[in-house]
């Protein structure tokens, strides 16, 4: 595995690969890897024939008083970890090459983003575009892969490449879980050991709003107000949303259809948490 640094030479190496027509798949990542990222690294091994992993803690999609400073940073294990995945490229831009003095463009996508994560994170998900429309011109992916875990990221970014005619096939990878259900996140580190277990309620409020949705209730509200309630009885757990929303446009809905998903972010001691699900599923793992 290489590790590039430079923007420039990232751009060369995928010019390089292209000309002998092989195809590269991009993850995009900010780090501290944990088994869901490691997992999104091998669906690419599997669908192009070069995989590029990107590793920047992006700071235009943190809000000031969000956790940049203190997100999770060791270049050293991640690309222990991902050279063990056998991936070809970890390319680790510096902010400054990123972001150089006086860059003034972003990428913005109107409506989806001014909604749950978009309301409660003002201009989250312009850093997330930006970001994302400057790593896949500097790796130039065929395909590139994200994480369900982040629901209406990958929304947005769908939207992103198609409203901008990008010819680049986004796959989407189901969440990666602990064994007691709790989804993998870089920020499940930040939690203290009841802070652990009051997370967990997430994941318990996805499989009761499914339960719920199994046994008949169609009536999207009131099985909200049940999960609320659920959330609500649990100590240390602020709600910021819970949605029940149509997949595709991620438009709230009143009734629960087979496309109908729940959403769910919450804040667990000072952490900020979110989890999904689609509502009518055999699947209970995702
Ligand atoms: P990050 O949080 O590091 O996540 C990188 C990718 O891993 C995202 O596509 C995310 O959805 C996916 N992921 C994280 N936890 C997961 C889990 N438990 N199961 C499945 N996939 C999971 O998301 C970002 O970084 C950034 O916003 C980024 C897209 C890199 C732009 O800066």
């Amino acid at each position: 595995m290489e590790i590039i640094h430079a923007p420039r030479e990232m751009t060369l190496w995928a010019s390089r690969v292209k000309a002998t027509g092989q195809t590269i798949a991009l993850v995009p990542t900010m780090g501290a890897f944990h088994e869901g990222h490691l997992q999104l690294m091998r669906l690419a091994a599997t669908r192009a024939d070069r995989v590029v992993v990107s590793l920047f803690v992006n700071p235009i999609q943190f809000g000031p008083n969000e956790d940049f400073s203190r997100y999770p940073r060791d270049l050293e294990r991640d690309a222990s970890l991902a050279g063990a995945e056998g991936i070809d490229v970890l390319f680790a831009p510096a902010p400054q090459d990123m972001y150089p003095p006086g860059f003034r463009t972003k990428i913005v996508v109107g409506g989806l983003t001014d909604t749950f994560c978009g309301r409660s994170r003002p201009g989250h998900f312009d850093g997330v575009t930006t970001v994302v429309g400057k790593l896949f011109h500097m790796v130039k992916p065929e395909l590139a892969i994200f994480g369900e875990k982040d629901f209406q990221q990958l929304a947005v970014i769908r939207k992103m490449v198609k409203d901008l005619s990008w010819d680049i096939e986004l796959i989407g990878h189901p969440i990666v879980r602990e064994a007691d259900g709790l989804a993998m996140s870089s920020r499940n580190a930040y939690l203290s050991p009841a802070e652990r277990q009051a997370a967990l309620f997430l994941s318990k409020a996805i499989s009761l709003g499914r339960q719920r949705a199994r046994a008949g209730e169609t009536d999207a509200s009131l099985l909200i107000d049940e999960i609320r309630a659920l959330l609500l009885s649990q100590e240390g757990v602020a709600i910021d949303y819970i949605a029940i929303v149509d997949g595709e446009n991620l438009t709230e809905q009143n009734g629960i259809t087979k496309d109908s998903m729940l959403l769910i972010a919450a804040i667990v001691g000072k952490t900020r948490l979110i989890d999904n699900g689609l509502l009518l599923t055999n699947n209970d793992e995702n």
